[in-house]
């Protein structure tokens, strides 16, 4: 008897922390922790916008924030192209990035969007 109570509660308490993973994994996709995470402006943002986003936010562009070619555009855009990535509304017409990009544009604009 004792053991099934037992058993219950583990199972239970299994079930109640895998459940808080998944929120967790809900909201923040690719987990929320960006220790270790040295997000570069140059090194990494940058290169993945070049290779996923400048055909439709290139010179002249007005979709969206519009142009996103230089670090100011990207600095008063990153809100939105944060919000955009991890969502997967953006890139337009194709798959989501992928999560070790989006996990680096995401802590990127979390640490404040430095020009690095
Ligand atoms: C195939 C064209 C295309 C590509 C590629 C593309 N975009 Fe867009 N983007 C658009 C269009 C068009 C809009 C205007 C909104 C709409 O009509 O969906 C837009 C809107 C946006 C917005 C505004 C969303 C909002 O309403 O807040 C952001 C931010 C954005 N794009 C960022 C990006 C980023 C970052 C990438 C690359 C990862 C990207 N886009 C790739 C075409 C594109």
């Amino acid at each position: 008897m004792m053991k099934k109570i037992l058993i219950t509660l583990s199972v239970c308490l299994a079930v109640f922390i895998g459940c808080t993973n998944d929120k967790d994994e809900l909201l923040n996709p690719l987990g929320s922790d960006c220790t270790g995470v040295n997000a570069s402006f140059v090194n990494d943002v940058l290169p993945i916008i070049q290779a996923n986003c400048q055909g439709c936010h290139g010179a002249g562009s007005t979709n969206g924030p519009g142009q996103l070619t230089n670090y100011t555009e990207i600095k008063n855009a990153a809100t939105r192209i944060k919000n955009a990535v991890v969502t997967g509304f953006m890139p337009r017409n194709a798959a989501p990035l992928p999560a070790a990009q989006i996990r680096l544009i995401r802590c990127w604009v979390d640490s404040g969007t430095p020009n690095n």
